[in-house]
């Protein structure tokens, strides 16, 4: 059976870090206005990083909002205890980190069996091997490319060989898993973060700095994504 190495969907995804938590639902549906492919909740414990965001009742509290998913992305301890809540809130996708457990294996077949999809992610320090047994638990992969904890931090670019090991590892297994990166996307890295192998990017400051606003930030991203994904192939 041939390697499929065809590019995979674009998918653009903000982070609402930057958004008026005063008005989370209003800049929901401006998300959704603008194009987006889902919306990513950074949820933060204070403890797995130094920050803390928002519950699952914020969340639950948008969901009526708009149609685009929800991803959770959970960076927190002991996320185990938090699962079926993420999930009643809404969130279609939840996101475990893979140092935030130690039974990950077990907390990723968890989110399958509350009805949700799985997906893993991995702080910048941690290699590939941390996750290549539960490659077929989850639809996606997500690459941090900052440290986990704040947005408007520098994107780290020696994280695009791990994504392009990584995309080598999925497609040498025949996997249907999407690659994720997060933090210090905008329209200087986004090419070189596609041409590695991510489909799905998710951008917060680069979409609400946009002077153009968050419809064009959204295309250009996808569009800039696209056309890396044709060079590079
Ligand atoms: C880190 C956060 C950020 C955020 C996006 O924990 O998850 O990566 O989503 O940040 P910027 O502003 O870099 O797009």
């Amino acid at each position: 059976m041939p390697l499929d190495h065809s590019p995979r969907k674009i998918h653009i995804a903000p982070s609402v870090l930057p958004a008026d938590f005063s008005k989370l639902g209003d800049e929901c549906r401006a998300l959704e206005d603008a194009g987006v492919d889902r919306i990513q909740w950074d949820v933060m414990d204070g403890q797995f990083v130094p920050n803390l965001t928002f519950g699952p009742d914020v969340i639950a509290a948008c969901r009526r909002h708009v149609q685009v998913p929800f991803e959770a992305h959970l960076m927190v301890n002991t996320p185990e205890v938090l699962l079926q809540n993420y999930i009643d809130a809404g969130c279609e996708i939840l996101i475990v980190h893979a140092e935030s457990t130690m039974h990950l294996h077990r907390c990723l077949t968890q989110v399958a069996e509350g009805g949700a999809r799985a997906a893993v992610a991995l702080n910048p320090s941690t290699p590939i091997s941390a996750v290549e047994h539960v490659l077929d638990l989850v639809e996606m992969v997500l690459v941090m490319t900052v440290n986990p904890g704040f947005g408007g931090q520098a994107y780290i670019s020696t994280m695009e060989p791990k994504v392009r090991e990584l995309r080598d590892l999925i497609v040498e297994r025949g996997l249907d898993v999407d690659i994720e990166v997060d933090g210090g996307i905008s329209p200087d890295t986004v090419a070189d973060a596609a041409s590695a192998g991510a489909n799905v990017l998710i951008a917060g400051s680069a979409l609400y700095r946009d002077p153009q606003g968050l419809a064009h930030a959204v295309s250009d991203l996808r569009e800039r994504a696209e056309a890396a994904q044709v060079a590079g192939r």
